[in-house]
């Protein structure tokens, strides 16, 4: 399809069905910060997740499970500043909406009214469509996630792709579909396989938003940090590296040390 994204004004969740009619794949990163929220706006980017991967990225923890409420919105609120366009999602930590449907409304809203963002996102199917429900009910938009969702890893054992086999990709699709009947607006597939996906996005009417999923979603997402090279230690199959950000700081950082041990830096047209 020929149409560009930058054509549509600020994202909402209108614009992202808009597109899955139209055909227009939609394009979604992570960010944590406003520098990188900034640039991903000014670069065209129709959704931008404060994804809780800011647990490993950003904090150093091997999983996503110790994030905070409190976190997620101190770095949504510094996300939403550098945004004008591309719409803002947020993901509900660990323990945020497990609990209770209540406690799921409660926190949906807390990050809603504190962060300015413009929708919440949640794992789980099945079991968490009454929330959703809930949620949706009080004109919360809500992103659905299913297929490996990293808060359950202690249950997953892996972060192997799911769905392979028969029983658990019908159990993905039934989740996906209770999901949009909850009332999500659309659904990330996380490392599923690539027919399951296209089975999933053509049985939906909402927009899919695949990650290891295949061409056939709506969408796709990465973590911004994988698809820069930004982070060094990660290389999974489904993460394309379109930079070599780490490689470059070294080489500016290296410089900069060279220059200040030498005294090349600053010269006097830096002093005062
Ligand atoms: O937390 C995250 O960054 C995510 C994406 C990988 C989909 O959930």
């Amino acid at each position: 399809m020929s149409v560009s994204s930058k054509e549509f004004r600020k994202v909402t969740t209108k614009t992202l069905q808009l597109f899955k009619k139209k055909d227009i794949k939609i394009s979604a990163l992570t960010a944590y910060d406003f520098i990188t929220a900034a640039i991903l706006d000014k670069s065209g980017i129709d959704v931008i997740l404060v994804g809780d991967s800011l647990s490993n990225v950003f904090q150093g923890n091997d999983t996503t499970l110790p994030v905070t409420m409190d976190e997620m919105i101190y770095h949504t609120k510094a996300v939403t500043k550098g945004v004008e366009r591309a719409m803002v999602v947020v993901d509900m930590p660990f323990m945020s909406y497990q609990t209770s449907v209540n406690e799921a409304f409660r926190n949906s809203g807390r990050i809603m009214k504190e962060t300015h963002a413009g929708a919440v996102k949640l794992e789980g199917g099945e079991r968490i469509a009454e929330s959703v429900m809930k949620i949706t009910e009080a004109g919360i938009p809500v992103m659905g996630h299913v297929g490996l969702t990293p808060q359950s890893i202690h249950q997953f054992g892996s972060y192997k792709a799911r769905g392979k086999d028969d029983d658990e990709a019908i159990q993905i699709l039934k989740d996906a579909k209770a999901l949009e009947e909850a009332g999500a607006f659309a659904i990330v597939l996380e490392k599923i396989p690539h027919r399951l996906a296209k089975k999933i996005t053509e049985a939906l009417t909402i927009p899919t938003i695949g990650i290891g999923a295949g061409v056939y979603c709506d969408g796709q997402i990465l973590v911004t940090a994988d698809m820069l090279g930004l982070n060094t230690d990660f290389h999974p199959r489904f993460v394309r590296q379109y930079s070599d950000v780490a490689d470059r700081m070294t080489t500016g950082i290296k410089s900069y040390i060279d220059d200040v041990k030498s005294q090349k830096f600053p010269t006097e047209e830096e002093s005062y």
